[in-house]
């Protein structure tokens, strides 16, 4: 029978009722569900930035945390670890705002996911009301391995992986591994529903997205490669929020660019929080993903906070650059 129903009523929690998950998988849904119900609550102060003064800058000297205590970067890990913490199949949280992994429960009581998230990235972007974004990494913990253990796994291990982009609107791109698809917070129904399945990233485009500002601190094929493409027609764009610049890269094409500079000789994104999960979403797109000397994936992480190098994007501007180092 043909629905009479326009609405887009394919929301996450059908989807995820639904999905055909990785064996051994089956709570992995509800881990997602979790982050799904973390990034409604961020995305709803985000909307209130500068309404609420909680959200930009501090409460007041008497706070005893300091201001920073109050910025939307802690808010946004506060409320991803508390939702985390309330689902029984996470055992192990890693967060770019926290010091170390926090154990939530052993393996041994049903804690089998590890978390990995940056909770605001791009969050300077707040101050002048541009996109911001969540990004977060979900590995699969092996058994008794409570603490470092559980997150220092390569990014190919990641069971799922995604980000939310709070933008002109609110969008999650999410894989668990078998292909990347999209949805957008229906602000009515309080939902994600499905927009798009399958994203693919276009295999060329004549776009670069990189801070030129540091383009005498990176290493010479950089620089070669940045001044090949000034006379090869191609464009450039660099909001300075990884999730709205990868976005962007995924949906529209081309490069995106964080090289190792001369102050930053490992270059600033970290590994397991940031490059790990969008390099599994480009692969899955069809994109490539590489440090500039292998796969971002394959990339034995030694600790939580570790930087890498990152150039991910269309597979062949990702040539195209790999080519001119
Ligand atoms: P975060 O706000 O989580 O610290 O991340 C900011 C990152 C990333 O979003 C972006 O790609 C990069 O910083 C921009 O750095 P530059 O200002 O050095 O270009
Ligand atoms: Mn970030
Ligand atoms: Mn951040």
């Amino acid at each position: 029978m043909t629905s009479r129903i326009s609405e887009n009523l394919d929301t996450l929690p059908n989807y995820l009722r639904t999905a055909k998950l990785p064996d051994g998988e089956s709570n992995l849904g509800e881990v997602i569900s979790a982050i799904a119900l973390a990034t409604k609550a961020i995305a709803r102060k985000v909307r209130r930035a500068r309404i609420n003064d909680d959200i930009i800058g501090s409460v007041g000297a008497t706070n005893v945390q300091g201001e920073d205590q109050q910025k939307l970067d802690v808010i946004s890990n506060d409320l991803l670890i508390h939702c985390l913490s309330a689902n029984p199949n996470v055992g192990v949280i890693g967060s770019e705002e926290e010091d170390d992994v926090v154990v939530v429960r052993p393996t041994a009581v049903g804690g089998e996911y590890c978390v990995l998230f940056d909770p605001l990235d791009g969050s300077s972007n707040i101050d002048v009301a541009a996109g911001v974004g969540t990004i977060f990494s979900v590995l699969r913990i092996a058994d008794g391995a409570d603490g470092d253990a559980a997150a220092l796994q390569p990014g190919k291990a990641q069971v799922a992986a995604g980000y939310v982009l709070y933008g002109s609107s609110v969008l999650m791109v999410l894989t668990l591994g078998n292909g990347v698809d999209m949805f957008v917070l229906d602000p009515e129904l309080g939902e994600f529903v499905l927009v798009q399945t399958r994203l693919e990233v276009p295999r060329e485009k004549k776009v670069r997205s990189i801070n030129g500002a540091y383009r005498f601190d990176f290493a010479q094929g950089y620089q070669d490669y940045l001044a090949w493409t000034e006379s090869h027609g191609y464009g450039s764009r660099y909001i300075g929020s990884m999730v709205a610049d990868v976005h962007r890269t995924l949906l529209k094409g081309g490069v995106f660019l964080y090289p190792a500079t001369t102050s930053a000789p490992d270059g600033k994104l970290r590994l397991m929080y940031e490059a790990n999960p969008m390099s599994l979403l480009v692969e899955q797109a069809g994109g490539s993903a590489v440090t500039g000397t292998g796969r971002i994936l394959d990339v034995q992480p030694g600790e939580l906070h570790q930087r890498t190098p990152v150039v991910l994007g269309s597979a062949g501007e990702v040539e195209i650059v790999l080519s001119h180092l």
